[in-house]
């Protein structure tokens, strides 16, 4: 379907993403120019170390002065710069650019205090608090490197995380509040330095009114007791090509990877997404309702945003039950939000507490212009709806925590091109996106295969993995020569727009959540009353997608199934951390495979959703896929036959 209303901007697309190809250098070198540089950088794009590629070259800049400091300076001091409303307190606290700059530069001076400096690691693992983004930017004004890490993570994602990072300093709270409970962080955080054999000097720690963590001295220090003596710190100029932060995603092993951000093409990709993409500019309010702990929050809620003047939101609350399937409306009516961006899992979880959007009546929302979806594929009867209720336009678009910004997108900052339902939109220039067979032909239209980008990446994606190039060249660039490998298998259609259609390996993405199964797998395997398992994602309403474990148990096993299946939850839930959300666990008798033993994920994944499937050829015996269909079906599965 295309909603050709508001397709205006083929002209604009046209012309800018064909001056790219002609140009890309001096593309990225005029993009440079909305910079702030302390040095003029003398080469944009370093190609000297193929296929590795650094923008840039020779420039140095502080991303902190560029989004707090040069506000104040040009009169932007008074203005709105954060917003923190929290609908699990009640409580909205406001910080003008000249507050956030006097907070940030405390902070980065205690920071300094702990022994943290140019290019040292600092782990921040907070909930949605302010002074997590105080941390995170007083990080980009000393030259440290932070790793933010997600609450919803256990001890043992914290403890890798440690371990790879190696962090000077850890910061964090007494606890994040989730809808009814109130979530400790001290204890994940002890057991998880307990596990780690890096062990930080200090931890730094914010005692919220809700929980008081106990301190280990002398490692752990008081948030208020080290800021009340702080001396402000400057901001500390830092190359281009130098880290910014490290954010650990999930690779389809236990092990995560560690993607690098650095900071003169992060700060020039990010202002470019702002005016052509997202359609903001200074003095505008952003909101992007995710959390600092993904890539969403990284670029969109803190660096982005500030870089480009707006004011920008930060929610501590959900789409739903704080208190009600109201609270966005609420929100942006109270904040005048003009650009929304959020994961469609968050609006059919609106849609299905409030399905005619009724609580919607109460506010008055016309201060937004622009819906923006990603991080899942955003199916039609979410857009539809979405579309319906808040009658402005819903742009799906698409990235990834490696490219930091989007790689697929409209434009609603450069007049929209037809919308299309379905496709995430159309290659952002920057990005050659090709569809390729597996021996990386170039396919035609409409043909399926492996999203791959022609290197070099554009600005803001990463340029490596910490302290591992050549797991960064294995993981993406050695399938298709030439080309990063996306990880995910679609389409471009026969008007160029992208269709994102699923993963090629074992990552699902869970309420936007990005998850690999591979790494369930790994949990589940470990719990003694399991011989072997296979954890898919199928289908979920809400979340778009659900990990669900299979398990053979070993026959001598006398316990109780639902024993062993309360216990595999619960040893998920302990190693990776709740967000996992694994919830069903299915004892079976075998599992189904092919005759050299590789398991069937893929036709058992198409069984619980309901699809046609075919029997593969090299089953080894077919009796256990029908075991599979039948126990889905006594658990409320749709299944069909194959075809
Ligand atoms: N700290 C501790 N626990 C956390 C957490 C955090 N920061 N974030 C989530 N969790 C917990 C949740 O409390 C939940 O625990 P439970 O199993 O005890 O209920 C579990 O992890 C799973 O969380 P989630 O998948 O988020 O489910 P939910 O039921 O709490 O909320 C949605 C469902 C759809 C409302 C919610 O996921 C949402 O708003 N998603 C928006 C998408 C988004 O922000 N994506 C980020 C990338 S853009
Ligand atoms: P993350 O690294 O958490 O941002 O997850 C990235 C992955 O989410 C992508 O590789 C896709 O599989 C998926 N994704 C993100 N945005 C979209 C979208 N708009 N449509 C389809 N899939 C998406």
């Amino acid at each position: 379907m295309v909603d050709t209303a508001t397709g205006q901007g083929a002209d604009w697309y046209g012309r800018t993403y064909a001056g790219w190809m002609a140009d890309p250098k001096g593309f990225w070198a005029e993009a440079s120019t909305a910079v702030t540089w302390s040095t003029p950088w003398t080469q944009v794009l370093d190609d000297s170390d193929k296929p590795l590629y650094r923008w840039f070259v020779g420039g140095e800049l502080n991303t902190c002065y560029n989004v707090i400091d040069r506000h104040v300076e040009a009169g932007r001091g008074d203005q709105p710069a954060l917003i923190h409303d929290s609908a699990m307190t009640g409580v909205v606290r406001q910080f003008t650019y000249a507050e956030l700059q006097t907070e940030v530069a405390r902070v980065a001076g205690a920071f300094r205090a702990l022994g943290v400096g140019k290019g040292d690691r600092v782990v921040i693992y907070m909930p949605m608090v302010p002074e997590a983004v105080f941390a995170m930017l007083a990080c980009a004004r000393l030259g440290a490197v932070h790793s933010v890490v997600f609450g919803g993570f256990a001890d043992k994602e914290l403890a890798k995380r440690v371990d790879d990072a190696k962090p000077v300093l850890v910061v964090t709270a007494s606890c994040g509040l989730e809808a009814g409970r109130v979530v400790e962080y001290k204890p994940i955080l002890d057991s998880a330095l307990d596990i780690a054999e890096h062990k930080p000097a200090h931890c730094l720690m914010l005692q919220r009114p809700q929980c008081t963590a106990s301190m280990v001295a002398p490692r752990d220090v008081d948030w208020q007791a080290v800021m009340a003596t702080a001396e402000p710190a400057a901001c500390v100029p830092v190359a281009a090509t130098d880290p910014l932060y490290i954010l650990y995603t999930s690779g389809s092993t236990g092990v995560p990877k560690g993607v690098v951000r650095d900071n003169g093409g992060h700060l020039t990709a990010l202002l470019w997404s702002m005016e052509h993409i997202y359609g903001v500019k200074a003095g505008d309010v952003f909101w992007a309702a995710s959390d600092i702990g993904w890539v969403v929050g990284h670029s969109y809620i803190v660096y982005a945003p500030l870089a480009a003047g707006c004011t920008t939101i930060m929610y501590e609350g959900k789409p739903v039950g704080t208190p009600d399937a109201g609270a966005f409306w609420r929100v942006i009516e109270q904040h005048k939000v003009k650009v929304l961006f959020v994961a469609p899992t968050a609006f059919r979880a609106i849609k299905k507490e409030d399905p005619t959007a009724s609580l919607l009546a109460k506010y008055d929302i016309s201060s937004l212009e622009t819906l923006f979806l990603a991080g899942e594929r955003a199916d039609p009867e979410t857009v539809k709806w979405a579309q319906a209720t808040v009658k402005v336009p819903v742009i799906d678009h698409w990235w990834q925590t490696e490219l930091g910004w989007p790689g697929a997108a409209n434009f609603a900052g450069s007049r929209l091109m037809p919308v299309k339902i379905g496709s995430a939109g159309l290659p952002v220039p920057g990005y050659e996106i090709h569809i390729l067979s597996p021996a990386s032909e170039v396919l035609e239209p409409n043909q399926t295969g492996d999203v791959a980008i022609k290197l070099p990446l554009p600005p803001g994606a990463l340029p490596t993995l910490w302290n591992n190039a050549e797991g960064y060249k294995k993981t993406y660039l050695v399938d298709h020569p030439g080309y990063y490998m996306t990880g995910d298998a679609g389409f471009i259609d026969d008007d160029g727009y992208l269709h994102f259609m699923s993963r090629t390996d074992d990552i699902i993405n869970v309420a936007g959540h990005r998850l690999a199964t591979g790494a369930m797998e790994e949990v589940v395997a470990t719990h003694p009353s399991v011989a072997e398992c296979a954890v898919i994602g199928v289908a979920d309403e809400v979340k778009g997608m659900v990990p669900m474990a299979f398990v053979v148990l070993y026959a001598s096993e006398i316990r109780s199934k639902t024993d062993i299946e309360r216990e595999v939850v619960k040893k998920v839930r302990d190693t990776i951390g709740p967000v996992a959300a694994l919830k069903m666990v299915l004892p079976v008798k075998a599992l189904p495979k092919t005759r050299s033993g590789k398991i069937l994920r893929k036709t058992m994944r198409q069984i619980a959703d309901g699809e046609p499937y075919q029997v593969p050829a090299t089953i080894d015996d077919p009796a256990v896929l029908a075991e599979i269909r039948r126990t889905l079906h006594e658990h409320g599965f749709d299944v069909r036959h194959p075809d």
